[in-house]
């Protein structure tokens, strides 16, 4: 497909429009918001995406499924990368929440000057700037009110379902829901910390000043719930986009550089079709010592061929050093498993994995890129929530999509999970008929989920759609 070529519609008009991307500086947040900023210059709009120079090296380096360095139409703006702590994350914290990474969410502040600045200098070669910033910068923005010709939009990272019913529940419970969702909605406790709280209800003081909201989500997945969040008594009639997936849908070679193949893709290569579970926690999560030695366990009891990428929680700053998990496992585990099940430490193309035909499985702890990308690719989902939205998607994964297993239960988060858990969640999911009726329905929800964002599908329509109301 060449978008380029598919929208390049009405091209003087859309010249001078602009978009300035504003992320949060944490994995999750810079790569959704860099594979929208890729759908949205495909349509010949320029974008301009602002973080610190190494927050914008991290979401380069990381980025799937296409080269963010051939991509002529974004625009990386290298901000001085403010002064923060960059602190190694605590694996025995009884709250998973990465409070480690406060400072360089609160260094974030820091571009709301240089972030004014670039409107100045966008406005006389612009009929019109439009901000999407994370929901969680909206105090980095605040000063677009100030310039003419700005109007801001808030995009939400996580899932409309998780969205919903926070909006919902700050609301005051506005209208009734059904009994039997409500029963299944975990607590948010020990979903955040106290600091984090504070945080957000900074950027909420903020949040008045968009225009709209954008979610990474479509109505093929979400449909219900999007229509909730449209409910006046929560969008307060402020229009809302939901343009996701914003990840590639086809599974693209990875983004290595050269013709090099990651180790994982050639040994997913020589195994037989849904035969794989892989095993990521995502990049904010570091197990304790003990959660790894029972993982292991469970994954080699579970006698089922297994990718598991067991790294440390990112720090603030990603460049400054890497801590390693999962040293008991050198000595004697690895070479037992050896041929099966495969421990990766570094990082991983998981758009990739996920779309390999020898994937069957994906043991996650449910943020919202990997959910996404799991259900593009069609694969089902053991779920292991560790913080923030996670316990929420979880409940959307395994009881609203029915596309998945839990491995823990959110009222259980303190406890440790023991192999024989483990070993039982890898066999529904890899062996077993509820198993395979996850699987059916993932591949059918990833289907359907790929045809929506083919040209005139319900997602690529929205994506349309939101072009036309900002180039209006
Ligand atoms: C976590 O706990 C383990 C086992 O009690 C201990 O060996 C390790 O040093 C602790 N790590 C940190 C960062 O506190």
């Amino acid at each position: 497909m060449s978008p380029q070529q598919n929208h390049a519609q009405g091209g003087l008009k859309q010249a001078q429009v602009v978009v300035v991307m504003v992320p949060l500086p944490a994995q999750g947040h810079l790569n959704q918001l860099l594979h929208l900023s890729r759908l949205i210059a495909a349509y010949n709009i320029p974008v301009h995406y602002v973080a610190s120079t190494t927050h914008n090296r991290q979401a380069k380096l990381r980025v799937h499924g296409w080269n963010p360095h051939s991509a002529s139409n974004i625009h990386f703006h290298e901000f001085p990368t403010p002064h923060f702590q960059s602190l190694p994350p605590n694996p025995n914290a009884s709250i998973k929440f990465p409070s480690h990474l406060q400072p360089s969410f609160d260094a974030s502040s820091h571009l709301r000057d240089p972030f004014a600045k670039l409107l100045h200098s966008l406005l006389p070669k612009s009929k019109r700037i439009v901000v999407i910033h994370d929901s969680l910068m909206s105090s980095v923005v605040q000063d677009l009110v100030l310039i003419p010709h700005v109007e801001s939009y808030s995009f939400h990272s996580v899932s409309a379902f998780t969205m919903f019913f926070y909006f919902w529940e700050a609301l005051g419970k506005p209208f009734p829901i059904e009994p039997e969702i409500l029963k299944a909605l975990p607590s948010l406790e020990g979903c955040f910390t106290t600091e984090f709280r504070k945080f957000v209800t900074k950027q909420h003081n903020h949040a008045k000043l968009a225009s709209g909201r954008l979610y990474n989500t479509c109505k093929v997945i979400e449909g219900p719930f999007l229509d909730l969040l449209a409910k006046e008594e929560i969008s307060g009639n402020k229009k809302q986009w939901a343009l996701g997936p914003v990840n590639p849908v086809l599974a693209i070679q990875a983004n290595l550089g050269s013709n090099q193949i990651h180790k994982c893709l050639e040994w997913l290569d020589k195994q037989t079709p849904n035969s794989v579970i892989y095993v990521s926690f995502g990049t904010t999560t570091s197990l304790s010592d003990a959660q790894i030695t029972e993982l292991a366990l469970g994954l080699e009891k579970s006698e089922q061929k297994f990718i598991w990428v067991l790294r440390e929680a990112d720090k603030g700053n990603i460049f400054s050093g890497e801590g390693e998990r999962g040293d008991q496992l050198r000595k004697g585990y690895e070479e037992r498993v050896e041929g099966r099940g495969m421990v990766v430490r570094e990082w991983a193309p998981q758009l990739e994995i996920l779309g390999h035909p020898s994937t069957g499985g994906f043991m996650s702890h449910c943020g919202w890129n990997s959910c996404m990308e799991s259900i593009t690719m069609g694969v089902p989902i053991a779920a292991w929530p560790m913080h923030s939205d996670q316990p929420r998607n979880t409940v959307l994964i395994t009881k609203v999509l029915k596309v998945g297993v839990v491995v823990k239960d959110w009222e259980r988060r303190d406890d440790l999970v023991e192999a024989t858990t483990i070993e039982r969640a890898v066999k529904i999911l890899m062996g077993s008929k509820e198993g395979e009726e996850m699987k059916r329905r993932a591949a059918e929800l990833g289907g359907a989920v790929r045809e929506s964002v083919a040209e005139g599908g319900g997602s690529h329509l929205e994506v349309d759609s939101f072009i036309a109301h900002i180039t209006r």
